[in-house]
């Protein structure tokens, strides 16, 4: 466990003005922008953003109506529903540079987007329930695996909350370090706490813009949510969850 100095030392930004020594500036190539496709993965194309006909609500008004939602009613998202949540946190608009960064509706320290998101799909149309990953690149979501108790299990890896069970789906964004290390090496975590709070608060927003509703997640157990998703806790590990449902 850390100390009260040492976790407040950690949202203290390190001296810009000071040289450091980075993967990026030793020539290491950057790593990719998206995890690889698990080989043999069934895809589901999802509702490209410039056909996505929803959402019209004044920013204002979404603005105004976000607050936390924990309840939620047992109607499914669409598919186009989902595909409007998705490509408003992580949705890719230019890939630059030759591939090496991309932007996309939100911002992030040095436009590394270190995050994978997953998705617990439990109630959408058109998408079997299962562990999912979204695609940014591609805008598709690639199936983990098919598992029938992942609303249970999913609740019991945020200490309980039943609410991140009834979810008609739940997002749970994993950190890739190393995409922000390579480029701002110790400055990097700072930076990449702020970056997943502005995905969150994308959602948020596009969720009260569809009738949907979230919660943002930070109370889950590290080991069980890694566990969960199958990912190695080091190099890939969870930062955030929020659960998204119709409103009752
Ligand atoms: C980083 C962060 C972590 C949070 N974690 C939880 C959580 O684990 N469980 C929960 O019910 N709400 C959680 N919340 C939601 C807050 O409780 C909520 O934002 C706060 O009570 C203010 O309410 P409002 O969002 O409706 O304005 C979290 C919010 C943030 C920003």
């Amino acid at each position: 466990m850390k100390t009260i100095e040492e976790g407040r030392s950690w949202l203290k930004a390190e001296e810009w003005s000071m040289e450091i020594e980075t993967d990026q500036r030793n020539g290491v190539p950057h790593p990719p922008l998206q995890k690889p496709v698990p080989e043999g993965a069934r895809l589901t194309e999802l509702i490209p953003p410039g056909r996505i006909s929803l959402g019209d609500v004044p920013l204002r008004e979404a603005i105004a109506r976000r607050r936390s939602r924990r309840r939620f009613s047992q109607e499914p998202l669409t598919l186009e529903e989902l595909s409007f949540l998705l490509w408003a946190t992580q949705g890719v608009k230019e890939v630059v540079r030759d591939g090496l960064a991309t932007f996309r509706t939100v911002p992030s320290a040095g436009a590394r987007h270190p995050f994978e998101t997953y998705l617990s799909v439990h109630r959408v149309e058109g998408v079997s329930p299962g562990l999912y990953r979204y695609l940014p690149l591609d805008h598709r979501l690639a199936l983990l695996r098919e598992e029938a108790d992942l609303p249970e299990r999913i609740a019991r890896a945020a200490l309980g909350q039943g609410f991140v069970g009834e979810a008609a789906v739940v997002f749970v964004w994993e950190a890739l370090p190393y995409r922000t290390e390579w480029r701002y090496s110790v400055r990097s975590h700072k930076v990449i706490a702020i970056d997943v709070g502005h995905i969150c608060q994308n959602l948020y927003l596009a969720c009260e813009a569809i009738g949907a509703g979230t919660c943002a997640v930070g109370a889950y157990s590290q080991a069980a949510t890694d566990a969960l998703l199958s990912v190695d806790g080091e190099e890939e590990f969870t930062v955030y969850l929020a659960p998204v449902g119709k409103l009752p």
